[in-house]
């Protein structure tokens, strides 16, 4: 596919003009989107694929978290809305959006149903093989920006509880036992902070690509979450696993 990249960019300040770019979590999503957009096309590149279509990607796939949080104030999509459908529905729905960043008609049903999947837990087993190739390369691009925003911010602040709470905070068996898979955590699983916390953790075990895996090493975001000191010794020790299954995964998925 071709794609005009400047021109599919100014389309998207565009859509974000009618948005309040003072709101601190406006701009975070809108800088998210570019660095997702990146990751895309860094992937796309390493692993031979489709650079402009994995772009673009990236560049549409969260344009349904600027309405949730317009309308909501919050990312938390049980509390609000599922961003992901929402966006899909505004790009692909009677709003056609889609068509303003790209006329190439034969992509859509691509780019709908990457968008629609990037953030479940699971993409639907059904899925084409194309499509699939391209919605796993999306959610690897994603869940790299998640592990910079993430670190960015002390966890207590994200997770809105003290940060003594946080600190002391243990991680249910559930969700040890889910990450001993190499799985992420599904939300039902996640009874603490420090049980979210551990999700964003396990993450890193459903990066596809072996790009993906390289770049988690080198841009270093990941090992920037294991900052926190937690007083609980089995919380430490958890964490300490985690690391390590962390570091064992990106090597064997790098050296596919
Ligand atoms: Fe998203």
């Amino acid at each position: 596919m071709y794609i005009d990249r400047e021109k599919a960019g100014k389309v998207f300040e565009d859509f974000l003009a009618s948005y309040d770019l003072n709101n601190k979590d406006i701009r975070m999503k809108a800088v998210h989107t570019r660095k997702v957009a990146e990751n895309c096309d860094a992937i796309a590149e390493a692993e031979g694929l489709d650079r402009d279509l994995a772009w673009l990607l990236g560049l549409v796939h969260d344009i349904g978290r600027f309405p949730q949080l317009a309308q909501f104030d919050t990312f938390w999509d049980l509390a609000s809305l599922d961003h992901a459908e929402a966006g899909a529905e505004m790009l692909f729905g009677s709003r056609k959006m889609i068509g303003l960043f790209t006329e190439q008609e034969e992509f859509y049903p691509l780019i709908r149903d990457a968008v629609r999947w990037h953030s479940a837990y699971r993409l639907p087993v059904e899925m084409d093989q194309e499509h699939r190739i391209y919605a796993d390369l999306l959610r690897d691009a994603d869940k790299l920006d998640i592990f910079r925003v993430f670190g960015d911010r002390p966890p207590h602040e994200i997770y809105r509880c003290s940060e003594e709470e946080f600190l002391a905070g243990k991680i249910s068996e559930g969700v040890m036992t889910a990450i001993r898979g190499l799985s992420s955590v599904s939300h039902q699983l996640k009874k603490s902070p420090v049980d979210r916390y551990a999700g964003i953790l396990s993450l890193i075990f459903e990066l596809r690509f072996a790009k993906s895996g390289k770049m988690a090493a080198e841009q270093g975001y990941y090992q920037r979450l294991f900052t926190p000191s937690f007083t609980d010794p089995d919380t430490v020790e958890s964490i300490r696993e985690i690391r390590n299954l962390a570091e064992s995964f990106t090597g064997t998925i790098e050296n596919n």
